[in-house]
């Protein structure tokens, strides 16, 4: 682990990602950074971002600049939080319980992923900012209900449901390094569920395609059975198409996470930043969108913003930050994006996130 002074050397998100290969197994390695298919999606978040160019405005008083949001009934102290990701022990060995450490250090909101390696009420317990949870909707529905009720009087702020992995795909970087879960790295919010599950392969090998708990079933009919039960904001994860934006609207989601999955799940879809736009003018301005995907610096953040995001996600950086020095370096990734994200806002001549607009960007 990286020293407190080590981590403050550390500038960068693009730093901790080059440090990853000194800090983890090639397997984990491969399958934290790796994409679906040959990557093209994954990378292609990233080089979206780059292609935006900022309009910049002088001449404004930015002596004081507020990067509060107000997303449904809280209040954040900026506009980035930790995305859902699987199985946080495969970097550190306290897995998700330091993850929270981290993002309460960094005063972020988290959201614990189904697939965490601790539970939900363990991070519960110690998370002092708000804590979401990211549900796959099992094969066993009424597992799955009782596993959201479970969240619920835990004290979830927000459920998000993961909705763009119905079956497994091709991770060519992962299938290569023969990634598969160590011993020890287990679904703890699956336990009930039995051990093969649970703690079970994490990509069957051969031609299975199919997994008990990803839900190759799944329908809006799923969502409008959830929103009947869940009774904090519901996000719909894993939305690229405007018109899946809208029928989610429909069913009373209270927002949308516009994203590819990091560019994991289908390869050659569009970069998440590249599906914002049309998603915003449908339903902007009836619901929140979040967007994840390929968020590395504070001008990514700010562009998501003017393309009609609330706030972004961030997935591979944290982890990658987790690794490097545990909770401190998870914090350090989250201060570097959010006094990135101050800078940014600065020097393009705003104050305030209400104030960041397409008008800041040229086309
Ligand atoms: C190692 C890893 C595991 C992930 N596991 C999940 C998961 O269990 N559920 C989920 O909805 N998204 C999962 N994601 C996707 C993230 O929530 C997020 O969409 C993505 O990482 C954002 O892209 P970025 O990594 O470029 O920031 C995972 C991502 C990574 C890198």
């Amino acid at each position: 682990m990286l020293s407190p002074e080590e981590l403050s050397a550390i500038w960068t998100l693009d730093d901790f990602e080059r440090l990853a290969p000194t800090k983890m197994s090639l397997p984990a390695l491969e399958y934290i950074g790796g994409g679906a298919g040959a990557g093209l999606t994954a990378a292609e978040n990233r080089t979206a971002f780059n292609r935006i160019k900022i309009n910049q405005r002088v001449m404004v008083d930015v002596s004081r600049i507020d990067t509060k949001l107000r997303l449904l009934r809280r209040e954040h102290a900026f506009p980035i939080m930790l995305a859902p990701a699987g199985y946080h022990k495969l970097v550190h060995p306290e897995g998700e319980l330091e993850t929270v450490r981290g993002a309460d250090l960094g005063e972020a909101t988290f959201c614990a992923a189904s697939f965490s390696n601790v539970t939900y009420e363990e991070i519960r317990h110690i998370a002092r900012q708000p804590l979401w949870f990211q549900l796959y909707i099992q094969t066993d529905r009424g597992f799955t209900k009782e596993l959201v009720q479970r969240i619920l009087s835990a004290g979830c702020e927000a459920i998000c449901v993961s909705v763009d992995v119905p079956v497994n795909g091709p991770r060519d970087r992962e299938l290569r390094a023969g990634f598969k879960l160590p011993p020890g790295v287990e679904r703890a919010n699956l336990s009930t569920l039995g051990s093969a599950i649970a703690g079970g392969a994490h990509r069957p090998s051969g031609r299975n395609i199919y997994s008990a708990t990803h839900g190759a079933d799944i329908t809006w009919k799923d969502i409008e059975w959830l929103r009947s039960f869940i009774n904090v904001p519901l996000f719909l994860k894993g939305v690229l198409n405007p018109g899946d934006a809208m029928a989610a609207a429909d069913l009373g989601c209270d927002g949308v996470i516009v994203s590819n999955h990091g560019g994991r799940s289908l390869d050659t879809v569009p970069a998440s930043i590249d599906a914002l736009p049309a998603i915003a003018k449908r339903v902007g301005k009836r619901i929140p969108l979040i967007l994840d995907g390929g968020v590395r610096r504070g001008i990514d953040v700010f562009k998501a913003l003017a393309l009609g995001a609330s706030a972004v996600m961030i997935g591979r950086p944290y982890l990658y930050g987790l690794a490097a020095g545990g909770a401190l370096g998870v914090a350090r990734v989250i201060e570097i994006l959010r006094t990135e994200l101050e800078m940014t806002m600065g020097l393009a001549g705003c104050t305030k996130l209400s104030q960041i607009s397409p008008d800041f960007l040229l086309n």
